[in-house]
């Protein structure tokens, strides 16, 4: 996967320099072209001189050689390289990275790179720990960098490391996932070229009065996930959405989005979307029962037990698996806290499901707000169990098997 890939390594002041010098065998011995770019506190660690002999490049350092007043163009290495990785990254480059000061040669580079980015973060635990650090983090997360997280060795999506820098052999291999998960994205990139898909998302509120609720606890990340993963294979996503933060943001102008509140509202644009559809996966978490009556003021206490009425909401699945066509596909969801795959197969045949995903409570980091689901995909057929993957990565076996059938 690394094979005549081009990667600029950053190394700056840490005692983990050294660790460099393996993270470029490592990289060489996979087909990689290494150039590297040193801060003036790196080469109190490590010698240019180690550096060059092990990339066959020389190192660079200054904007300018002092050999021969050569120019260094840190934006021709931001358009030459494929990724570029700081390994260690000290506080203080982080630091400046976060905040654009381009006072040396490996900053203006990051500043110039048009490649990924990848952050290998090396200092003591307390100054890892610390808010600034965290939210420098946090800042080059949010720019797309890649935090590789300090004793993981994961691409963090959360920061709970511990400071010292990951392993050189799970940095190199944190750049080969990377690599390897984009060749398969380029190869499905239009995959779904001209397929239009229904997705819902999120909650359902049914009101009570103009101030109270009947919710759930959805945050719509799995939904938006399927959503943002359909939309970059190339298909035309129709995603419609119960109350979800306004942090949840499609990534593609191919994703069209309809906000709702209630199942009511959620049944009457899926019905309306549906027969224009290749395929629907219904990811939200839609309320079976809504208030009998919604009280037009806020209920006051009045000392006695109230009893709130509920009616049945319409079910969206059952109804679409009902209008379905041939050359539809409809993928549901089960979440279940108890004997899982029994009421996911009933759900399946009930709901006329081509396949059913089922995620239950029991298992820790699955369903409801997390940014991690472990599912089962169940068909007429046979099922397949999936480990504990972050949602995108979810979304994406999921949208496999769709395109499967
Ligand atoms: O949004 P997140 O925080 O990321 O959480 C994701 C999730 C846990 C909500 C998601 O992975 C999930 O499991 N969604 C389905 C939740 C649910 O309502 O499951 P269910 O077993 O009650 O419903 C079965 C299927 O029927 C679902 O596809 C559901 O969308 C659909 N349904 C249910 C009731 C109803 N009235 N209409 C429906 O269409």
């Amino acid at each position: 996967m690394l094979e005549g890939k081009k990667i600029v390594l950053g190394i700056t002041g840490s005692i983990a320099a050294y660790k460099s010098c393996l993270i470029i065998r490592q990289l060489v011995k996979r087909g990689a072209e290494v150039q590297v770019v040193i801060t003036p506190a790196g080469k109190e660690f490590i010698t240019p001189i180690t550096l060059s002999a092990l990339t066959s490049k020389p190192v660079i350092s200054d904007f300018f050689s002092q050999r021969d007043g050569t120019w260094h163009s840190h934006v021709d290495l931001g358009l030459w390289a494929d990724a570029m990785l700081v390994a260690p990254a000290t506080a203080s480059t982080i630091g400046k990275m976060a905040h654009g000061v381009a006072d040396n040669m490996l900053i203006t580079t990051y500043l110039s790179m048009k490649a990924p980015v990848f952050i290998a973060p090396a200092m003591d635990l307390d100054m890892y720990a610390h808010p600034s650090t965290q939210q420098n983090l946090r800042t080059l997360q949010a720019y797309g960098n890649h935090i590789i997280e300090p004793g993981t060795g994961f691409l963090a999506s959360k920061l709970e490391g511990k400071g010292r820098m990951e392993e050189p052999e799970n940095i190199v291999a944190c750049l080969e996932r990377f690599f390897a998960q984009q060749g398969s994205a380029e190869g499905r990139e239009n995959s779904m070229k001209g397929k239009r898909v229904l997705i819902t998302a999120g909650p359902t509120y049914e009101k009570i009065d103009p101030v109270r609720f009947i919710g759930n606890y959805s945050s719509g990340k799995m939904g938006f996930a399927l959503a943002n993963e359909c939309a970059s294979r190339g298909a035309q996503v129709e995603l419609v959405c119960g109350p979800v933060s306004a942090s949840m943001q499609a990534s593609s102008p191919n994703v069209h989005r309809t906000d709702v509140e209630s199942a009511q509202e959620m049944f009457e644009a899926c019905k309306a979307l549906f027969p224009s559809m290749d395929s629907a996966i219904l990811c939200a978490a839609v309320a079976d029962f809504t208030p009998e009556t919604t009280a037009t003021e806020k209920i006051k206490r009045t000392g006695e037990d109230m009893v709130i009425r509920l009616k049945p909401n319409p079910d969206i699945a059952a109804s679409l698996g009902q209008m379905k066509k041939e050359g539809q596909t409809l993928v549901g969801f089960a979440l279940e806290t108890n004997d899982e795959e029994s009421n996911a197969q009933a759900k399946l045949k009930k709901k006329n499901f081509d396949f059913i995903v089922l995620n239950s409570l029991k298992d820790e980091g699955a369903g409801f707000r997390t940014d991690t689901n472990k599912i089962t995909i169940i068909t007429a057929e046979g099922k397949t169990e999936f480990p504990l993957k972050s949602k995108p990565e979810v979304a994406k076996d999921i949208i496999d098997k769709l395109e499967e059938i």
